[in-house]
């Protein structure tokens, strides 16, 4: 039985949590790729609101495995109190496995992640101040601490004796705080303590969970537009977002994936510095982020809100293979009169109609857009694309002709039910849910 991929095609936040919820009830397992706790998923069930750092967004399934891949950075703190939260409010944490590979985001990464950006002023990267840049640094420098080695305090202390002396160093140069062997190894040990129970082998864990034929769906965090390879350097997370990180983020192999699902919202929205051609500065671009509640999930700062852009959605689809897509936050534009789409910039003179893999290029780019009539209506309560007001669905097929593939989920609300569902979508099938 093949996997299937969640990818976010924009900015990150496309709502890939919702996307996540709704999809894996007929699954068997949920494992998070990449990222860590810069990640924030909401999920909505009734009236209960879960956000989600770094557990995949099948937990509050009882009857699901979620699997921290070996890709992910992983806070023990934040990933403890996660785990208490959820156990907290009646969710069973046991079936959670985190990689023993996955690398251990220490308090020195955070601190440099910090005392960099404050640095770097006025070009800084506007990261979440997670660690999540000095920890996949030091992962591909070989200096990284992995989750298992904190279950072996000798490896432990070693480890940290290693790497210390030169981020005191490089902390101190930049008037940040220092720490010492002793209270990292302390607390370090402590962390292993909590998590041993949860700590596994994952990748045959997912291996066999194929082999057994059950379904396996993985939950990618950020978006394509922030991928590390594919984004706009610098102005991008430290992993790969794309449907690729899934593989080696996962373990797995290409040929075990059969449907990417690609989750984008009606309009953009982008946290952080970096180029971004269709941004909103006027009241309507602050209009849609009262009503879609823009605001970062991990750090509360204001997300910067943009037209859809058809441009880098071409490109996502390219390079995530995307099968099918989830619309999500349509119900947000009702009101909203005309509606604007880019779908080609304007870079030097010349009309350009795929997205430049350089960042100055983009910097430069002018939106050419191509504008819809609104509609006026709530369209939180339609449950089918028939109900969609006219122009609704005028604009959802045209982003989909943009696409090239099928829009098969689209979302009014952000509860679990308020969705649309296509005659035909991935993973229905296999559920026995007659079409
Ligand atoms: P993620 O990081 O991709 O999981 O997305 P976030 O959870 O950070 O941000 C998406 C926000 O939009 C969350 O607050 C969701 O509850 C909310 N949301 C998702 N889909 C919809 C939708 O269709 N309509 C509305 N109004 N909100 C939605
Ligand atoms: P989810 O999974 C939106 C952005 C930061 C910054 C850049 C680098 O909820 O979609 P980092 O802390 O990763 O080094 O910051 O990436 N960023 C996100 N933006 N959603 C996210 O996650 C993000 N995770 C990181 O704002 O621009
Ligand atoms: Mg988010």
């Amino acid at each position: 039985m093949p996997a299937t991929v969640i990818v976010g095609l924009q900015w990150g936040d496309e709502g890939k949590g919702k996307t996540t919820d709704f999809l894996a009830e007929q699954t068997a397992m949920v494992v998070r790729y990449q990222g860590g706790d810069n990640a924030g998923h909401t999920v909505v069930r009734g009236d209960e609101v879960f956000k989600l750092r770094l557990t995949p967004s099948g937990v509050l399934y009882p009857h699901i495995t979620s699997v921290i891949g070996n890709g992910v950075v992983v806070n023990p703190v934040t990933l403890i109190s996660e785990l208490d939260m959820l156990m907290e409010r009646g969710i069973d944490v046991g079936r959670v496995r985190v990689s023993r590979s996955s690398h251990v985001i220490m308090p020195y990464h955070v601190a440099l992640d910090r005392a960099n950006e404050e640095r770097l002023g006025g070009a800084a990267v506007g990261t979440t101040g997670r660690g999540i840049g000095p920890t996949y640094g030091d992962r591909a420098w070989r200096l990284g601490l992995r989750m298992e080695d904190l279950l072996d305090a000798a490896v432990l202390r070693e480890r940290i004796e290693r790497v210390l002396p030169d981020k005191n160093l490089l902390l101190r140069s930049m008037d940040a705080e220092t720490f010492t062997v002793e209270e990292l190894v302390a607390q370090a040990a402590r962390w292993g303590e909590r998590l041993r129970d949860h700590l596994d082998d994952t990748t045959w864990l997912v291996q066999a969970a194929l082999a057994r034929g059950q379904h396996v769906l993985l939950e990618g965090a950020q978006g394509t537009l922030l991928d590390l390879d594919h984004g706009s350097y610098p102005f991008v997370t430290s992993s790969n977002p794309v449907a690729g990180g899934a593989c080696t983020g996962g373990g797995i192999g290409p040929l075990q994936v059969d449907e990417v699902i690609g989750v984008m919202k009606a309009y953009s929205t982008r946290v952080g510095a970096g180029p971004y051609p269709t941004e909103l500065t006027e009241e309507i671009g602050a209009g849609i982020a009262q009503r879609g509640h823009e605001y970062g999930t991990v750090t509360g700062r204001p997300r910067r809100v943009g037209w859809f852009d058809a441009v880098p959605l071409r490109y996502a689809v390219a390079v995530n293979s995307v099968s099918s897509i989830m619309l999500n936050k349509l119900d947000i534009l009702s009101g909203v009169d005309p509606l604007r789409v880019c779908v080609a910039y304007e870079i030097d003179g010349r009309r350009v109609e795929t997205w430049p893999s350089s960042g100055a290029a983009l910097a430069r780019a002018r939106p050419v857009f191509e504008d819809f009539a609104g509609w006026m209506e709530p369209i939180n309560d339609v449950r089918s694309l028939a109900d969609l007001p006219e122009n609704a669905r005028r604009y959802v097929t045209a982003i989909e002709q943009h696409a090239g593939v099928p829009i098969v989920l689209v979302s009014v609300g952000p509860e679990r039910t308020q969705t649309i569902e296509r005659a035909w979508r991935p993973m229905r099938q296999r559920s026995g849910i007659p079409t």
